[in-house]
């Protein structure tokens, strides 16, 4: 079965890639980013209007993903906004001076510094549409914030997220040992269970 994966954020669409693939479904990119007006207040809303833009542009069963990280110190940000945390006016702005992902980490480590309270989440939904229906399921891992950044993989705010029962942050994990606990590990297994009784309404 062919899946569009509804992002052209690479970290995401590796995370699919991996997962899928190797249970039998081709992972299609998006040949252009659509500029999706994320207007909604939830994640869900957002997922939902990136799936249903996606499907109408390409014609191919599209899984969209709106995921954030949520700190519990000043929740529910970075949240909905977590791709352009360093950019909105909460806490100040902060400057992009290598790459948007760096800017979100520093600002949200400048909100966070002298805290005692650095329990945070991430929260993924992932809306899977076909024309006329679609689905979501949801992914959850709870966690912390490190003090400072650490470990060069994943994407986002992966180097300083360190899951529950666990001394590493994600940037540090092997992707094996992320999709295991993560968000996204979790809705994409989820979404499996369901695809696989709904042989023939998608394709
Ligand atoms: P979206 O494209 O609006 O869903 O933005 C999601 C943002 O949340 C990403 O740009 C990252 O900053 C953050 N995020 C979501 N999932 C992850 C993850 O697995 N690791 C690190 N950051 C993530």
């Amino acid at each position: 079965m062919r899946i569009l994966i509804a992002s052209t954020n690479k970290g995401k669409i590796e995370e699919f890639r991996r997962i899928l693939e190797p249970l039998g479904f081709e992972v299609v990119e998006p040949k252009e980013k659509i500029e999706v007006e994320e207007r909604g207040e939830t994640f869900l809303e957002n997922a939902c209007l990136k799936a249903k833009a996606y499907f109408e542009r390409y014609g191919i069963p599209t899984l969209a993903d709106d995921s954030g990280l949520i700190a519990d110190a000043i929740s529910p940000y970075p949240g909905i906004y977590s791709s352009r945390f360093y950019s909105i006016d909460f806490g100040g702005k902060e400057e992009v001076k290598t790459t948007k992902d760096e800017a979100n980490i520093r600002k949200l480590l400048r909100l966070l510094k002298g805290k005692k309270e650095r329990s945070a989440k991430f929260v993924v939904v992932l809306f899977f549409y076909g024309g006329d229906r679609g689905f979501f399921v949801e992914g959850e891992v709870r966690g912390r914030i490190s003090e400072e950044p650490r470990g060069e993989k994943g994407f986002g705010y992966d180097p300083v997220f360190i899951p529950e029962g666990y001394d590493k942050t994600f940037g540090e994990l092997t992707p094996e040992e992320k999709d295991r606990i993560s968000h996204r590990g979790r809705a994409i297994r989820k979404f499996l269970e369901i695809i696989k009784g709904c042989e023939g309404v998608f394709t």
